[in-house]
């Protein structure tokens, strides 16, 4: 099995929904032990997932926004597990005036929060678990390709730049422990942390037409899942500090296709010819 043996820890489950719910099923079916972080009021929804994932699977606090619950994770991790071989980051937020096409009037405070739980709690989840990578490992974060502006996504948008440069760091910093650090950027699926973006179904409805493989934000959960789980196993070993696209290869094409009849309509007078 892919993930046979493997300690992973896997954060961001909230609903079977959640990107990270088909991470951790799919990690469990291919051999992997693993533990979930949960936090605040939503605690209890992680822990109604996950005993539908496997019965007694511990859930432990990590809010991203407090310093002492990164020296809690360590200590937690240490008394568990001798080592950890891979960890899931799966965790975003931005407050509402942050997305939507408020860009020019978000203020900073909602900025800096969207920064902290987005962005910087990936470095934060790295230096807490680093002490017990000692055979190497893999760290996968989860991205919205942000290498271009979109119509909605606003500071979110920038916190997504951001974490995919913070990737570039940690692979910088952690490639010569045997760590990879790899960011997993997905097409849009419904999750809860979709549907509080104001838009998001208008993003999501030419999703499938532009990408060659096609796409369903509904439907498609299962390919990130698969792809998230290559990631954490030893089969992608040389590769860090990288991008990967599962979005139905949306990324690699410029524009939706042209329908067959606007494709065959005559040149509109006035209109150049194709050049020889
Ligand atoms: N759904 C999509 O279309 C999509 C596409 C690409 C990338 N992603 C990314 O996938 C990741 C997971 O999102 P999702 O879509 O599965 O939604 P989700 O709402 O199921 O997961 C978001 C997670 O962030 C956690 N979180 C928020 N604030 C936190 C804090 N202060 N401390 C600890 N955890 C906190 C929540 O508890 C939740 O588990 C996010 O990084 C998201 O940006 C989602």
């Amino acid at each position: 099995m892919l993930l046979q043996g493997k300690k992973l820890l896997i954060t961001g489950v909230l609903t079977p929904q959640s990107l990270a719910y088909g991470i951790a099923e799919h990690a469990l079916a291919q051999g992997a032990e693993i533990l979930l972080t949960g936090f605040g009021r939503a605690k209890s929804l992680t822990e109604r997932s996950a005993k539908r994932l496997k019965p007694g699977l511990e859930v432990l606090e990590l809010d991203v926004t407090n310093p002492e619950h990164f020296t809690a994770l360590t200590a937690s991790l240490r008394q568990r597990w001798d080592r950890l071989d891979g960890v899931l980051h799966s965790i975003a937020y931005a407050p509402e005036d942050a997305l939507g096409g408020n860009f020019l009037n978000t203020p900073w405070e909602s900025a800096q929060t969207a920064f902290r739980i987005s962005t910087f709690s990936l470095k934060e989840l790295a230096v807490a678990c680093m002490p017990l990578m000692t055979q190497g490992g893999s760290i996968v974060t989860l991205d919205f390709d942000n290498r271009v502006a979109w119509p909605i996504y606003d500071w979110m948008g920038v916190c997504k730049a951001a974490l995919e440069a913070t990737v570039r760091y940690l692979a910088r910093d952690l490639g010569p422990k045997g760590i990879r650090v790899n960011a997993l950027a997905a097409g849009p699926l419904a999750t809860i942390a979709a549907k509080g973006i104001p838009g998001f179904k208008a993003l999501e409805q030419g999703w499938g037409t532009q990408a060659p493989l096609g796409w369903s934000a509904k439907d498609s959960h299962d390919l990130v899942a698969r792809t998230a789980c290559a990631m954490l196993s030893d089969w992608l070993p040389s590769t860090t500090g990288e991008m990967i696209h599962v979005d139905g290869g949306y990324h690699a094409i410029g524009a939706p296709p042209v329908p067959p009849e606007a494709a065959a309509a005559p040149a509109q007078p006035g209109s150049k010819p194709a050049a020889e």
